[in-house]
């Protein structure tokens, strides 16, 4: 199901069938560096991700994270949506593409995309957003996209301090 389109990019919903995309991606040594190891290392793991992750959200809260794929030859590059954790009180805005498609502008063209339809569209307020605080990438990213530093937290029981990024609306 597609859910948001832009110039070049369709975000989908993931299903079963994104099992393989999945085991690649949070596998990636930037994933495991900047966001953390899922534990996926088979596609029954991947199955399982997607089915307790991205569609759990989507039926539980109506969104979560969306597999972005390029309209020219409907490769996945990548995935971006807004989750709503356990571990933060508010949605938040994530994303992660393949290092093949990095520097393109796709994180960007999608991700804004996903914050006009997270207020527009779901009518979400606040958004926040978390990241390691030596990821450049993602907080220039999260800057352009009108996000401000907050303050710094723990999530769970991991004692790594992240930095809490807000958008208002
Ligand atoms: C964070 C991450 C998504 C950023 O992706 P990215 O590919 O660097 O992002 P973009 O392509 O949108 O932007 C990168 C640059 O490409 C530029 N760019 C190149 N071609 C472009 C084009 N055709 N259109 C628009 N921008 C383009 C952008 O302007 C930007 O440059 P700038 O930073 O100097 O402004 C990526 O590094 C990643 O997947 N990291 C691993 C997972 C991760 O850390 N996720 C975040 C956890 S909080």
């Amino acid at each position: 199901m597609i859910v948001i389109t832009t110039e070049r990019l369709e975000l989908r919903q993931f299903d079963e069938n994104d099992a393989e995309f999945i085991l690649r991606l949070v596998n990636e040594p930037s994933f495991l560096r900047y966001i953390g190891d899922r534990g996926v290392r088979s596609i029954v793991d991947a199955r399982r991700y997607i089915a307790e992750g991205p569609a759990a959200g989507y039926a539980r809260f109506g969104h979560g994270l969306l597999r972005v794929v390029r309209k020219d030859d409907g490769v996945t590059v990548g995935m971006c949506g807004v989750l709503k954790r356990d571990s933060l009180p508010e949605p938040d805005l994530g994303f992660s593409f393949l290092p093949e498609h990095w520097s393109q502008g796709y994180a960007f063209e999608s991700a804004s995309a996903v914050m006009n339809h997270a207020h527009r569209v779901l009518g979400l307020g606040r958004i926040l957003a978390i990241t390691t605080v030596d990821n450049q990438s993602s907080i220039r990213l999260l800057g352009k996209l009108g996000f401000r530093f907050d303050r710094m937290i723990t999530t769970g029981d991991d004692p790594t301090e992240l930095r809490l990024l807000i958008s208002e609306p």
